[in-house]
């Protein structure tokens, strides 16, 4: 019984012990419990508010930027030439890039460029399918100049028509038309035909037939870049180019496409109106906040690497933009500074703006015309621009146009 008691007091006695051991040790653990619960919350959302938010500031904030920094630098008057290969690429390790580059551009990027480039910036490939290239026009040189036909007679317009080498058609066709003529309304008024080389296997026939076609008509310049839709800007900026070095006494030059309708008259007449500034000069149809094209499929894709920014800024549609003489040399020396991209008018664009210069609106927009509907003789007399589908509709509705009898 004694040692039952005992027994049992001990039972007892742990039994307390324990329960205040219990009592004790309740509060701590809950409170471990809560501070541990607090902190795993804490944490949760310190994470979930910084992933979200860094996301956004990763895209947000210095790509753009810096890619623009890169590509458009700020300083007018230092215009070092920047290339369309990032430093890191301009090794022999990347074969895409070797295969593209043009043995005339210098082999390293002026060390001024370099301190703007983010250590950050990931290495980009040019996308499959789309080559870069350079437009700084005096990379390339001049196969076929006719230097001469500004020398002789003071133009003072110049119609520069780019158009692929073996599209003989067109340019006989614009020859009978708007071509056709010197002197419009007592104005001295050249055509000219832009071209590079043509890369088929049958380059050297269409060479031997393009200097007999030359010899034949004086109306033809050759550069020697390669001939491709994707070449359009250096083909634009070699127009310049030329502009620039073989016919600085002209007044006014035009770019118009080879698939053009172009009321010549109607230009000149509004080329001599008094209010028409003789300097600083570009019109057309234009174009206000044009977003960049991203869509791969499009005849108009401009990857992100190429032009950062989401708009171009204000430009003339490319079918047919008007400039005044000083504008061409200015253009091929700003250009060395712009990253080139395949959009011409825009690139223009671009030019003027890095120029602190804008597209001015004709004095009639609706003489500028972008679409292709039915021919319309009275419409047709008093356009300047027009769309057309064939060089075989040029001939038709121009020989309509000049038959004789009112055509309103
Ligand atoms: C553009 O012309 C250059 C110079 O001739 C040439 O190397 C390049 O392959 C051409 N690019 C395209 C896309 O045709």
């Amino acid at each position: 019984m004694g040692v039952q008691e005992t027994n049992s007091g001990v039972k007892r006695l742990k039994r307390q012990l324990i329960a205040a051991s219990c009592r004790r040790k309740k509060p701590l653990f809950h409170l471990l419990f809560k501070v541990l619960l607090l902190l795993c919350v804490v944490v949760f959302i310190l994470c979930y508010t910084l992933s979200s938010s860094s996301l956004r500031w990763w895209e947000s904030f210095p790509l753009e930027e810096q890619y623009q920094r890169f590509f458009n630098q700020p300083n007018h008057d230092n215009l070092t030439p920047l290339y369309w290969v990032y430093p890191a690429h301009r090794d022999k390790t990347n074969e895409i890039l070797q295969t593209t580059e043009s043995p005339t551009v210098p082999p390293t990027v002026p060390p001024t460029v370099r301190p703007t480039v983010p250590a950050t910036v990931p290495p980009t490939v040019p996308p499959a399918g789309i080559q870069y290239h350079q437009a700084y026009a005096r990379n390339y040189h001049f196969i076929m100049d006719n230097a001469e036909v500004c020398k002789t007679k003071k133009p003072f317009l110049v119609l520069m028509v780019p158009v692929a080498p073996h599209d003989v058609t067109a340019r006989d066709a614009i020859r009978q038309t708007w071509g056709k003529d010197s002197q419009i309304q007592g104005e001295v008024v050249l055509t000219l035909f832009m071209l590079g080389y043509s890369g088929g296997a049958d380059a050297g026939q269409v060479q031997e037939k393009l200097k007999q076609e030359n010899l034949q008509h004086h109306d033809l310049i050759q550069s020697d870049f390669m001939d491709t839709y994707l070449n359009l800007t250096i083909k634009t900026m070699v127009i310049m180019d030329w502009l620039a070095t073989r016919c600085p006494t002209a007044a006014y030059g035009m770019k118009i496409d080879s698939d053009m309708f172009l009321n010549i008259d109607n230009l000149v007449i509004m080329l001599q109106m008094p209010g028409i500034p003789k300097q600083k000069y570009l019109t057309g149809m234009l174009m206000w906040n044009r977003p960049v094209v991203r869509s791969k499929d499009s005849k108009w894709y401009v990857p992100v690497e190429m032009y950062p920014k989401n708009t171009y800024p204000t430009y003339t549609l490319g079918m047919g933009y008007i400039f005044s003489s000083d504008l061409p040399g200015k253009f091929v020396e700003v250009s060395k500074s712009i990253k080139p991209f395949n959009i011409e008018d825009a690139y223009i664009g671009t030019c003027m703006e890095k120029l602190g210069l804008a597209p001015t609106s004709p004095p009639s927009p609706s003489q500028f015309k972008a679409y292709n509907t039915k021919y319309n003789r009275c419409e047709f007399s008093k356009v300047i621009t027009y769309i057309l589908g064939s060089s075989e509709e040029l001939v038709k509705y121009w020989t309509d146009l000049k038959k004789p009898g009112r055509p309103c």
